[in-house]
């Protein structure tokens, strides 16, 4: 199990950082009902003052909202945590250079010289992955971040992204994939072993299941709008016994559902980065970092969630 997470290149890390997806995003979050800037804001010291030393951002997320906040709370506040951010494969992106552009966009959205790492946010077409790659590899090579990754990659996906930056001596840093209680499947391909065995940081995403994991919804009290509700359907049968369990060793602990949650995600060796909308969650969520589970927890939970 990891103590602290490195990316090459990059000072070590607590093993869990914070997603910010929900600042500025209106249609799954719905940024400004129940929570705005100032929550956004009260996060991300909380979640400094928690010892959280890495922010998730993207393009995307709010527009650019995201990444403008991040920007101005970076400046406002010491220590500096590392800053990651991502590149959307719009189908009107047709060349690799627009990667560039996306990325010195995004640097000014931030007010940063450099970020600490640089995702290809989506595997997708109309560019070939080796072309993104080479972008990638370009915009190492300029110093426009420090470390490079991909994201939603599988393994071949990956392998082909890895061939193309090993050519130029850049690994690939990072994978950024969906892997929580109800989405084992990066187990079951044996992307995270590869990754794991690579040195390629496996940073899980929805760590919390979108809100699923954390105690507070059930199948009767569904998160809120369509697309969180319906998120993990497919587990259905398996939900109940799976919420069941993490409440009685979160009791166990003195700790949260959701704790223990993440808490599972760090003993898997991965990086978990929970969203957080307000400084209660950022706070709530690093108390995962003082939580150890035991063997037996492990495997109890591994068999409620397969
Ligand atoms: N690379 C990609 O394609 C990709 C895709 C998705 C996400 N991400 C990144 O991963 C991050 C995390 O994933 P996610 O946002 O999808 O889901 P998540 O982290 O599984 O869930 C976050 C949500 O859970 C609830 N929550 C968080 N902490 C809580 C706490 N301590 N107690 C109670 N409720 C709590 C909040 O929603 P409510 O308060 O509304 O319940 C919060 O918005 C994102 O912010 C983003 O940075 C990346």
């Amino acid at each position: 199990m990891n103590d602290s997470i490195q990316f090459p290149g990059l000072s070590p890390i607590p093993p869990l950082g914070i997603g910010t997806w929900q600042w500025g995003d209106t249609l799954v979050w719905g940024w400004g009902k129940g929570y705005a800037e100032n929550d956004a804001r009260e996060a991300y010291r909380a979640g400094l003052e928690s010892g959280l030393r890495l922010f998730d951002t993207a393009e995307v997320y709010g527009l650019g909202k995201s990444e403008r906040m991040i920007g101005e709370f970076y400046q406002a506040n010491n220590p500096k945590p590392l800053v990651v951010s991502k590149m959307f494969p719009f189908p009107w992106r047709f060349s690799r250079q627009q990667m560039l552009r996306a990325l010195r966009a995004s640097l000014k959205r931030l007010g940063l010289p450099q970020l600490d790492l640089y995702l290809l946010h989506w595997p997708w077409p109309p560019v070939s992955l080796e072309s993104w790659a080479e972008s990638l590899a370009e915009a190492y090579q300029l110093g426009l971040t420090k470390a490079v990754g991909i994201s939603n990659h599988s393994l071949s996906q990956m392998e082909r992204v890895s061939k193309v930056l090993a050519k130029h001596n850049v690994p690939v840093a990072a994978n950024q994939i969906e892997y929580n209680l109800l989405q084992r499947g990066p187990e079951r391909s044996g992307l995270l072993a590869a990754m794991q065995a690579e040195g390629i940081v496996a940073m899980a995403y929805s760590p919390l299941g979108m809100g699923w994991l954390t105690g507070k919804y059930s199948l009767d009290t569904p998160p809120p709008g369509r697309y969180r509700s319906q998120r993990y359907v497919t587990r259905k049968e398996s939900l109940p016994q799976l919420l069941k369990t993490l409440e009685q060793i979160a009791q166990a602990h003195g700790a949260t559902p959701a704790q223990v949650a993440l808490r599972w995600c760090i003993q898997k060796d991965t990086l978990p980065i929970p969203g957080a909308k307000n400084a209660r969650q950022a706070q709530g969520n690093a108390g995962a970092l003082s939580l150890e589970l035991s063997k037996d927890e492990m495997i109890r939970l591994d068999f409620v969630s397969a």
